[in-house]
């Protein structure tokens, strides 16, 4: 028997002696990414605590994690994106994880040959300890960066008040974007793949648009989002409503002030048109006797004079 066969045979025992009690979980084993960008591949890991050497709990302890690319079992002297032995790892390719429980690896700036199945290998102070599953994920890299809008809505006609999410999407992923958002040709603040508009006024009409932070060629397709003002069959929300009552107080007050105004003018012309025969009522309302008098005395002094003129 070779070697290399001894070796490979040996492996697949620890592996599958390991495989009681220690696990490595992928919570998703296949996802797309665009080039260019990043992508984590999250990944949970439970060692062997200890192992029975002929009754003996031998203790172990994980000395070594590594990921490959495309390789079974990710062994000996496979090569590897990350060892943790290693200190020349390519620094596209970060361990977020940890010795004991995470080893989740994010990959940068993904290219084209990153389209593989990664596995994640731990290495304990013990070869029992040593666990691979084979399992891995596959990573498949698309090379179109088409990125697309898509609505929470189907309408793309939205009435007041409604709330849609723009989610701002690649071919293959939905998470993990970073984005740069547009409305109208001008950047939004957010960034993230998910765009929520609250309580829509006309304000948030207009054409959006989204690209990748990094890489501003993969500009979407403009999505024109439209706010009709009161189109929709739905109540006008609680602002709309005040404003309605509001409008009806003030015409109410409008009405109440217009319609004093017009009895008030109304009086005031019947004061004007009944000026003379208030005056003489008034002149009439002057003590009888004075007003003789006076008519008396201006009629005598009319009188005097008039004769006394007329005299002369
Ligand atoms: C291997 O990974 C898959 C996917 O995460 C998981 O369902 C399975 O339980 C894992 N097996 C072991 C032995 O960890
Ligand atoms: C990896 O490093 C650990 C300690 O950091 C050491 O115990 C182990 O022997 C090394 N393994 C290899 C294959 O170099
Ligand atoms: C693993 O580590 C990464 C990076 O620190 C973190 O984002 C992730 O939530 C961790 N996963 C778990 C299961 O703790
Ligand atoms: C949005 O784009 C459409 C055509 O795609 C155009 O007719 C419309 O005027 C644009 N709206 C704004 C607010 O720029």
């Amino acid at each position: 028997m070779a070697v290399w066969d001894k070796n490979l045979l040996w492996s697949f025992m620890f592996l599958l002696a390991g495989a009681v009690g220690q696990t490595v979980i992928y919570p998703f084993t296949s996802t797309c990414a665009v080039r260019g960008s990043t992508v984590t591949l999250p990944c949970t890991f439970t060692p062997l605590k200890s192992f029975s050497d002929g009754g003996r709990e031998v203790p172990l302890k994980i000395v070594r994690v590594r990921w490959c690319q495309n390789h079974e079992i990710c062994q000996g002297s496979t090569p590897s994106v990350f060892d943790s032995n290693s200190t020349n790892n390519d620094p596209r390719y970060q361990y977020l994880g940890d010795m004991k429980t995470n080893c989740t690896l994010q990959i940068r700036d993904v290219q084209q040959g990153d389209s593989a199945t990664f596995r994640f290998r731990m290495e304990a102070d013990h070869p029992e300890g040593h666990f691979t599953n084979t399992t891995g994920v596959t990573v498949r890299v698309d090379d179109s960066t088409k990125i697309i809008i898509i609505s929470s809505s189907d309408d793309k006609k939205l009435s007041r008040g409604e709330t849609v999410t723009l989610l701002c999407a690649s071919v293959c992923t939905f998470h993990q974007l970073e984005v740069t958002w547009f409305k109208d040709g001008h950047g939004l603040s957010e960034t993230g793949p998910s765009l929520h508009l609250y309580s829509l006024t006309a304000e948030d009409s207009g054409n959006y648009t989204c690209a990748l932070k990094k890489n501003m060629k993969t500009l979407s397709e403009p999505y024109s989002l439209q706010e009709e003002a009161g189109a929709g069959g739905n109540l006008p929300p609680i602002p709309g409503v005040v404003f309605v009552v509001l409008l009806a107080v003030i015409a109410l007050i409008l009405f109440i002030i217009k319609s004093i105004l017009v009895t008030f003018t109304a009086t005031f012309k019947n004061k004007k048109t009944n000026r003379k025969p208030a005056e003489l009522w008034r002149t009439s309302a002057t003590p009888p006797s004075t007003s003789h008098r006076k008519n008396r005395r201006a009629g005598t002094w009319a009188r005097a004079r008039t004769p006394s003129s007329t005299r002369q």
